[in-house]
């Protein structure tokens, strides 16, 4: 049996045997709420930070629909409008700048028109006409096993 110093009684008959006093048990009942508070409110911080951020989106651009987007000079396909200049594919959000309505594309005139209060936005994502004073966000490609992926969630310009 140990004793108060951490001695062994078998081993020293006078030291004086541990004993559980209301104060210990208290002490380390203090101590175990403490790890666990402290253990819980990691695992709600974690879910909480986690359940903030949005889901990844991204959306596949087919080849069918790339080739599409170079013989008509640009295409609409969901929130995204797309076009090529030169080699390089270019992916603008159809959300205009000023308060947030979705862009429809004039292929006539070649431009992005708000219907809302009138800006109109040039095929490089300028704006041409406000009220609209922002560029429109450009939206991040990247090439993934031979088809071309447009990532929602991860802007080239800022929102
Ligand atoms: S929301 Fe587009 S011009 Fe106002």
């Amino acid at each position: 049996m140990l004793t108060d110093n951490g001695s062994d009684t078998k081993a020293d008959p006078r030291a004086r045997p541990v004993r559980a006093t209301r104060r210990r048990v208290l002490t380390r009942l203090w101590g175990l709420t403490g790890w666990s508070l402290l253990a819980g409110s990691g695992v709600l911080l974690h879910r909480t930070l986690t359940a903030a951020r949005p889901p990844s989106r991204s959306v596949s651009l087919s080849p069918t629909l790339l080739n599409q987007v170079r013989a008509e000079g640009g295409l609409v396909t969901g929130e995204l409008f797309l076009r090529f200049a030169g080699d390089e594919l270019i992916a603008l959000r159809l959300r205009c700048t000023h308060l947030g309505c979705t862009l429809t594309f004039d292929r006539g005139d070649r431009v992005l028109r708000c219907p809302c209060h009138g800006s109109h936005f040039d095929l490089d994502g300028n704006p041409a006409v406000g009220p609209a004073e922002t560029p429109l966000e450009r939206v991040a490609l990247r090439h993934d096993n031979g088809t071309w992926v447009a990532q929602l969630d991860d802007p080239l310009t800022p929102r």
